[in-house]
C-alpha cells in the first residue's frame, strides 16, 4: 500500500520504518530539509536502537523515501499519517501549530484520483479529529476558491454527486510506542487503537495492519530479544487468525485511550513513588511491597518501580494537557494533579539523601550517573538529570555527568547548564564526594566498584532508580542508599 508519513520525528520514522518492513511504499515527509538530506544519507536524528538498520534496509528495498514535498507524497498515498510534534506551551496546553500547517498543506495537496484516510498519529486534544477534518476542508477550498464554505460543509465522505472535491476521511490512531524499544512496540504491540465511523477507513486500516495483527511478518534479525520466527510459527497456529487486539471504536474515544494510557501509567509510578517515601519512614522496603502488590493481576506489575521520577517527552505533556482538556469543560482531575505534584517531589528526594549524608553541599563534587531520561535512548525532554544537576548547582555544588550516549546532546542542548562532562564512569567518580545513580543504562549495573571507589573522595552511591547491588557496593567499601528502602 502507498501510504505516506508525514513528519520524521520519534513515532514518524519509527512508524515508517516498520510500515515498509512490512512492505509498503513508505514516503516520510519533512519540512526540515536538513533531516531530510541526512536520512537519505542513513543518518538517523536520533538514538534508537535498531532503527538506524531498519531505515537502512528499507531504504536499500526502496519501500522507505524521504522527501520535504508533501503535496506529491499526498497525492501519490492512500494513507496519509500525521505525525507531527505537539509539544507542551508554558500553560501546558498543547502547541499544536504544525498539526495545523500540516492539515491545511494536506487539504490543498489533495485530488479527485482516490479516497484517502488521513490517520492522526500525533498526541492531539480530545475533539482534534473533527477540527483536523475541517483543517483540511478549509485547505481544500482555499485552493479552490470557487467552492464555497456551505458547499464544503455539506459534502459527504463519498457522497459526492457531480462533485469535483477530494474525498478522505479522518481517523485516529494513537501511538503507544516507547523510546528505546519504539521498533519492538510497533511490531509487537499490545493493541492497535482505531477511532473512526468510517467502514471504507477501518478496513483500510486493517489492511495495512494485517501483518501485525496477524504476527505474520519475519522478525528483523537486528531487533534484540524478539522472536526470529513468526508467531504462527512458534504457536504452530494458522496465519490466518488475529492475534493482536484490534479496537475499533469513535474518534474522541480513541483520542482519549492514549492521554488516559500515559496518564495512568504515570500515575502507578507516582502511586509507587509516595509510598517508597513512608516506606522509609516506617522501616519497609518498597521493592517488596510492589512486587506483592503487583502480584495481583488487577494491579499487575509493571510501571511501579519508585526511584526519581518519571520523565521524557510524554507523561508529563500528556498529563498536563489532559488537565488543561478537562479545564474547558471546567472538570477538575485532582488525581491528575497529584500526579505531577508527587513526580515533582520526588525529582528533589536524591538531595535530600545527600544532605543528610554530607550535611553541606557548597563546595561538593557530586557525579550523575546517566542524563538522557532512561536508558537506550539520548532524549534529554523532561529528563530528572537536568532538574537535578540545576539544583546541585544552585547550591554551590560541582557538579560532573557521565552518560554513555547523551552527554554530547547534552551540552548542545543545554548551553547555559555548567556541567563537567567526563568520557567513563572513573573519569565521573575521580574526586566526587558522592555519585547519583539518574539513568539505570546496563553498563553501570555492571560497573568495577572497587576501582571505582578507589578514585571517589568519599565512597558513597545513590541509587536513584533502585538497580544497584547494596552488597557489592558495600564489599567495595562504599556506602549506598537506595529510594524506599
Ligand atoms: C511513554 C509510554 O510508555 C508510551 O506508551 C507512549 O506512547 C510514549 O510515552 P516513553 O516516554 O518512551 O513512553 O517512556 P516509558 O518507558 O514509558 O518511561 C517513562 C518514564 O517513566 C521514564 O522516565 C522512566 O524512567 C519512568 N519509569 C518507568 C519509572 O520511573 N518507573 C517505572 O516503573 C517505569
Amino acid at each position: 500500500m502507498d501510504v505516506c508519513v508525514i513528519g520524521a520525528g520519534y513515532v514518524g520514522l519509527v512508524t515508517g520504518a516498520c510500515l515498509a518492513y512490512l512492505g509498503n511504499k513508505v514516503i516520510v515527509v519533512d519540512v526540515n530539509v536538513a533531516r531530510i538530506n541526512e536520512l537519505k544519507q542513513g543518518k538517523i536524528p536520533f538514538f534508537e536502537p535498531g532503527l538506524a538498520q531498519l531505515v537502512e534496509s528499507t531504504t536499500n528495498s526502496h519501500s522507505l523515501e524521504f522527501t520535504e514535498n508533501l503535496a506529491p507524497a499526498v497525492k501519490k498515498s492512500k494513507v496519509i499519517f500525521i505525525a507531527v510534534g505537539t509539544p507542551s506551551l508554558a500553560g501546558g496546553e498543547p502547541d499544536l501549530s504544525q498539526v495545523t500547517a500540516v492539515a491545511s498543506e494536506i487539504g490543498s495537496a489533495l485530488d479527485t484520483t482516490h479516497k484517502r484516510v488521513v490517520v492522526n498519529k500525533s498526541t492531539v486534544p480530545v475533539g482534534s479529529g473533527n477540527w483536523v477534518e475541517m483543517l483540511i476542508n478549509q485547505g481544500m477550498t482555499s485552493k479552490k476558491e470557487h467552492k464555497s464554505l456551505a458547499v464544503v460543509a455539506s459534502r459527504m465522505s463519498e457522497k459526492l454527486e457531480g462533485e469535483e472535491l477530494p474525498i478522505f476521511s479522518v481517523v485516529s490512531n494513537p501511538e503507544f510506542l516507547r523510546e528505546g524499544s519504539a521498533i519492538a512496540d510497533s511490531l509487537y504491540p499490545d493493541r492497535i487503537v482505531i477511532g473512526s465511523s468510517d467502514d471504507f477507513a477501518i478496513s483500510l486500516m486493517k489492511e495495512l495492519y494485517q501483518p501485525i495483527l496477524k504476527q505474520s511478518f519475519k522478525a528483523p534479525s537486528f531487533l534484540q530479544g524478539q522472536p526470529e520466527t513468526t508467531y504462527s510459527e512458534r504457536n504452530g497456529n494458522s496465519a490466518e487468525s488475529i492475534k493482536i487486539p484490534f479496537v475499533i471504536t469513535d474518534l474522541t474515544s480513541a483520542e482519549l485511550i492514549k492521554y488516559a494510557a500515559n496518564a495512568f501509567l504515570a500515575l502507578k509510578i507516582s502511586f509507587a513513588n509516595e509510598m517508597a517515601g513512608l516506606c522509609e519512614k516506617a522501616g519497609a522496603d518498597i521493592r517488596e511491597v510492589v512486587k506483592g502488590i503487583g502480584l495481583d493481576k488487577r494491579i499487575g506489575q509493571y510501571f511501579l518501580n519508585a526511584g526519581i521520577g518519571w520523565g521524557g517527552s510524554c507523561f508529563g505533556k500528556d498529563v498536563r494537557a489532559l488537565i488543561e482538556s478537562a479545564k474547558e469543560y471546567n472538570y477538575p482531575m485532582p488525581l491528575l494533579e497529584s500526579t505531577i505534584a508527587v513526580n515533582e517531589r520526588q525529582r528533589k528526594v536524591l538531595i535530600g539523601k545527600l544532605q543528610e549524608e554530607l550535611k553541606i553541599l557548597k563546595g561538593r563534587t557530586i557525579g550523575l550517573m546517566g542524563l538522557s531520561f532512561k536508558p537506550n535512548t539520548d532524549d534529554l525532554r523532561d529528563a530528572p538529570s537536568l532538574t537535578i544537576a540545576n539544583h546541585l548547582i544552585k547550591m554551590g555544588a560541582f557538579v560532573k555527568a557521565y552518560d554513555p550516549v547523551s552527554n554530547g546532546v547534552c551540552a548542545e542542548q543545554q548551553p547555559e547548564l555548567n556541567l563537567t562532562y567526563c568520557k567513563d564512569l572513573i573519569e565521573l567518580a575521580k574526586n566526587c564526594d558522592a555519585l547519583l545513580l539518574v539513568t539505570e543504562w546496563d553498563e553501570f549495573k555492571q560497573a568495577n566498584w572497587q576501582e571505582i571507589a578507589k578514585v571517589m573522595r568519599s565512597p558513597l552511591i545513590i541509587d536513584g532508580r533502585n538497580v544497584l547491588s547494596e552488597k557489592d557496593l558495600l564489599l567495595a567499601g562504599i556506602t549506598y542508599r537506595g529510594i524506599g528502602h
